[in-house]
């Protein structure tokens, strides 16, 4: 039985600061990559957060990714703008585009951001949360170029990313309703997660290099390599599709094919497009009333299950609620590759037991 390690969040946090200021970023920069990670773990979404480390550090080794750049505007067209991510952090890159969309919507009560070029931006639901918390709904069309892992309704083999989709609606004084999943019917992490842990993965997510139905996360990690399906067969397939095109192709990036291969599995970029409106401009007084008015009649359904029924971004509210209290849990072989990413970063080996020390 592999068991794990618990760490509080701010702990977490201050460990992942030092990891990135020893690989080189500035204080401001490693404190953002700090808070999207523990934020991802908070919210439940371990496959989005500290255990995304490692492949960091290796993407800046291999100079794909690149420390303290920032988001450059291409084309500032009145409510569009259209950013190029310049192989920064997509902590940073993420934050620093929605804030230019945050703020387009503000004047013109809707906007769009197509961000391209952006190095890893992690959990989207981060950036809806951004959107939510300054009173906007937003939606995220995302893709992941040159890094297939994602077989095609009826294919056999990978020919595009897990694409994830997100939308958010923002709530007075209650969670934002949240929509966030990656259209593969399980996110990459996920299998990095079950394969750590020895653990399968449930049946319809995977097919092997032999394009036969599999549920062992090791063809996701050791070749020949497999494939992940997409969700809901043909469904999220064409979402999948939608995702690539405005993502990568609209948001002026790039799309998955031959040319755009880049055959490193820590080279992780995204586009993103975005688009933002101002809840308040549709001039619908009844619009809280009717969303409680809905959630109140689906949640009455008679359970079928011991577990309650969940409206979106529920399951990651009670998460957050749960380890903040308690902490975050990390299983062992991920906690082990961390701790050898940060001595690979430049951490020295007493200031990593020093962080040791904080976990139980
Ligand atoms: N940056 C990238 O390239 C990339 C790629 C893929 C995925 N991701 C991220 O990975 C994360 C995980 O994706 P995933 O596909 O594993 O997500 P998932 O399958 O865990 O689904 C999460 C969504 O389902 C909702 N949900 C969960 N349980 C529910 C219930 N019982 N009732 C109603 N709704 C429920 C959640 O609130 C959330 O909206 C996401 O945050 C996604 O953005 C990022």
């Amino acid at each position: 039985m592999n068991t794990g390690i618990r760490i509080q969040a701010q702990h977490l946090h201050q460990f992942i600061e030092a990891l990135f200021r020893h690989a080189g970023s500035e204080a401001e920069e490693a404190s953002r990559v700090a808070d999207h990670l523990v934020a991802a773990n908070l919210s439940g979404h371990d496959s989005h957060g500290a255990g995304m480390i490692p492949s960091y550090i290796n993407s800046l080794a291999l100079g794909y990714l690149q420390l303290n750049q920032h988001a450059k505007v291409v084309r500032d067209a009145g409510a569009i703008v259209t950013v190029d991510g310049n192989a920064a952090f997509g902590q940073v890159a993420a934050l620093e585009a929605i804030n230019m969309g945050i703020e387009k919507a503000k004047q013109f009560g809707i906007a769009a951001v197509a961000l391209h070029n952006a190095h890893h931006i992690g959990r989207i639901g981060y950036w809806a949360e951004q959107c939510a918390a300054a009173g906007f709904i937003s939606i995220h069309f995302v893709n992941v170029p040159g890094d297939p892992m994602v077989a095609p309704f009826r294919g056999t083999d990978s020919r595009f990313g897990t694409n994830p989709f997100c939308v958010v609606f923002p709530r007075k004084d209650k969670d934002p309703l949240l929509l966030d999943f990656a259209t593969s019917a399980i996110a990459f992490g996920k299998t990095r997660v079950a394969w750590h842990k020895g653990q399968q993965v449930p049946e319809g997510c995977l097919i092997d290099s032999q394009g036969a139905p599999t549920t062992d996360p090791a063809v996701m990690q050791t070749p020949p390599l497999g494939a992940l399906l997409t969700f809901a067969q043909h469904k999220g397939y064409a979402l999948a599709t939608m995702c690539e095109i405005l993502g990568g192709a609209l948001s002026g990036g790039k799309t998955t094919h031959k040319e755009t291969l880049h055959g490193s599995v820590d080279a992780i970029f995204n586009g993103m497009t975005t688009i933002i409106l101002n809840p308040e401009m549709f001039g619908t007084p009844e619009m809280e009333k009717e969303t409680d008015a809905f959630i109140n009649w689906v949640k009455s359904s008679p359970q079928a299950a011991d577990e309650p029924i969940l409206v979106p971004g529920e399951w990651e509210a009670t998460n957050r609620a749960i380890r903040r209290a308690e902490g975050i849990p990390l299983d062992n072989g991920s906690w082990q590759a961390i701790c050898e990413a940060a001595l690979k970063a430049g951490m020295p080996q007493e200031e990593l037991e020093q962080f040791r020390l904080l976990v139980h």
